[in-house]
């Protein structure tokens, strides 16, 4: 049995996929066996986010049409064969209740972890997301639109009864924290009555295709929150604090 999680957001943009993919990545580093599924049907790119889009031969709406079976479908990852991607293909509309439901019990078989990639908002592909899983993320960013919305999601995610409903803050600015223009991410906590499972930076090393590089452990910090119910949060605020101390002056 795995644990199946949606990552999700209220907000476009905020992270998800960046979430979905590295998240996965650092799971995977721990010797667990992941699969990150894109149910992102329009705006799917979690391939390209684990540099797998050369290596797609099937996707998902294959598997759901019998044209294969889903082992032909996972890409296996290049550097870590404990992690699989199952993607997506924009253009061939949606996919029945029943198919992603099949889907999801296979892939729950097979791995330790299925994490899903959805596409922001509470309409449709939130609802399929959402459906099958047992726990969520909610990646959100310190800005007051996507604070608003991912309350918007939490409210969304309680008629599915789900046993974790955990958040992520994503583009903290510590330096904009310590002069006062960015709220603090226990505030962004507080403010949703939200489980943290941690806090991710603003990274200019995040390169163009959305992977972080392997030296930077703000995703161990987050899987092994996750994994081993720690509760671990990167400092992102003491590096600023002269600026804390200039403001005090
Ligand atoms: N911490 C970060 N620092 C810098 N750039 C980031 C960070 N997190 C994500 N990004 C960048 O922001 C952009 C949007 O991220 P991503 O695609 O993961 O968001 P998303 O929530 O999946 O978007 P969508 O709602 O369109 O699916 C990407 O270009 C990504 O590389
Ligand atoms: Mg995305």
């Amino acid at each position: 049995m795995a644990r199946k999680i949606v990552v999700t957001s209220g907000k476009g943009g905020v992270g998800k996929t960046t979430v979905t993919a590295n998240l996965g990545i650092a799971l995977a580093k721990m010797a667990l066996r992941v699969v990150i599924v894109d149910f992102d049907f329009t705006l799917n790119n979690l391939d390209i986010a684990v540099e797998a889009e050369n290596n797609i031969v099937f996707d998902m709406f294959d598997v759901a049409e019998n044209k294969c079976r889903i082992k032909q479908a996972l890409v296996q990852n290049k550097t870590l064969p404990s992690l699989f991607l199952l993607p997506s293909v924009a253009g061939k509309g949606n996919m029945s209740e029943c198919a992603v439901k099949t889907i999801v019990t296979k892939l729950d078989e097979m791995f330790d972890y299925v994490l899903i990639d959805c596409p922001a908002g509470i309409e449709e592909g939130f609802e399929r997301s959402a459906k099958f899983c047992d726990e969520a993320i909610i990646v959100c960013t310190p800005h007051l639109a996507s604070l608003r919305d991912a309350d918007k999601v939490a409210a969304a995610l309680i008629k599915y009864c789900l046993n974790d409903v955990k958040v992520v803050i994503n583009r903290m600015r510590g330096d904009l924290v310590a002069e006062g223009k960015m709220l603090d991410a226990f505030e962004v906590f507080s403010l949703l009555n939200a489980n943290p499972l941690g806090i991710i930076e603003e990274d200019d090393t995040i390169n163009c295709t959305g992977y972080v590089e392997p030296n930077d452990n703000t995703f161990d910090i987050l899987a092994n929150n996750l994994h081993n119910g720690a509760t671990d949060m990167i400092d992102y605020l003491s590096k600023h604090k002269s600026l804390l101390k200039r403001k005090a002056r």
